[in-house]
């Protein structure tokens, strides 16, 4: 008989992600175990008991998925899981807390698209700000874009709060040119920027019309806010790339439905790759977004 495919789920919340199980399953893996409540001190144990009670060739549909609500604790886990793999006793990694590698990535993606479709530019020294960026899906964001070359404005309520996770962006991913910004001051940033994410917590709306009237060099807005206000006003959940009405520039608006299915083909995608890959991989953001760019 052939052996299933099992994942093991481990996050360090009280509750396994019934998202990431799902889709889990949906890509293929029959079996999904959850670890609940897990600590980065029980990784190694979690690792090893998984990796030696199957074959090489029974390992190849074994696969270990770190949720969570952490971007850095997740990476984390990746690192420890990797540090206490035997080889040929190894198997395939994958972490999107709380979903927001994939989420980010497809933003980014789509980001990237309507900023060449619309306006035949890239990310590459585009002036990207994030708001509400201090959380799990902004902190990836500003890491992918700042990788591609943009400037980012990593903003959020307290500026210290946002000077600390800029600085983690920087120091801890080489990302460089990540900058910390208030939202008081967002007016500020937004007159200058070619780029606006809302990464802000659900239901928050942080930019206005007026906000938008204001910034006359605004290219995109992309919002991942589901939950009505809109954290973008005039960017409606199903709009993909369409010009917004009180834009000077005529903006395009990305909301957050079309974001999500990037988001689902990015995270469909790294859960197939962990059993069809020959070798294990380890997957992250990094390489949620190289899938989001070749589904959009
Ligand atoms: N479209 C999709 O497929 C998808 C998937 C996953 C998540 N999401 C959405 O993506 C967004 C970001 O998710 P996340 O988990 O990273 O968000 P989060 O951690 O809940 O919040 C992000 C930031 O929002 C700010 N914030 C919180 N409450 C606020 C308030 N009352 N007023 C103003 N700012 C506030 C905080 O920054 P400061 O304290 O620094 O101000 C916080 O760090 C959410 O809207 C979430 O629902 C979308």
């Amino acid at each position: 008989m052939d052996k299933p495919y099992i994942l093991h789920l481990i996050t360090s919340e009280k509750n396994a992600s019934p998202f990431d199980v799902n889709m889990a399953i949906d890509a293929g893996w029959t079996n999904i175990i959850p670890y609940t409540n897990a600590e980065q001190t029980e990784i190694q144990t979690l690792v090893q008991d998984a990796i030696f009670s199957r074959s090489p060739s029974g390992l190849q549909r074994t696969g270990i998925f770190f949720g969570g609500r952490d971007t850095h604790e997740a990476m984390d886990m990746i690192q420890e899981a990797k540090k206490h793999m035997v080889p040929p006793f190894e198997v395939s990694v994958f972490a999107d807390p709380s979903g927001a590698f994939t989420t980010a990535a497809g933003m980014v993606a789509l980001t990237e698209k309507y900023l060449k479709d619309g306006f035949d530019h890239g990310l590459d020294k585009s002036s990207v700000v994030i708001l509400g960026g201090t959380g799990p899906v902004g902190v990836a964001s500003a890491v992918i874009c700042a990788k591609a070359g943009a400037n980012v404005r990593l903003v959020g309520r307290s500026i210290e709060k946002a000077e600390k996770t800029a600085a983690i962006c920087n120091d801890r991913y080489q990302s460089k040119n990540v900058v910390a910004g208030a939202d008081a001051d967002k007016q500020d940033y937004l007159n200058k920027a070619d780029i606006v994410l809302n990464t802000g917590a659900a239901g928050i709306q942080l930019m206005s019309d007026e906000n938008i009237q204001m910034s006359s060099n605004l290219k995109i807005c992309a919002d991942t806010n589901a939950v009505p206000p809109s954290g973008i006003a005039g960017v409606d959940v199903m709009d993909s790339g369409k010009i917004m009405e009180k834009s000077p520039n005529k903006c395009r608006g990305i909301g957050a439905l079309a974001i999500g299915n990037v988001k689902y083909k990015s995270q469909h995608e790294c859960l197939k790759l962990m059993y069809t890959s020959d070798d294990p991989v380890y997957l992250d953001f990094e390489d949620a977004f190289k899938f989001a760019q070749k589904s959009v």
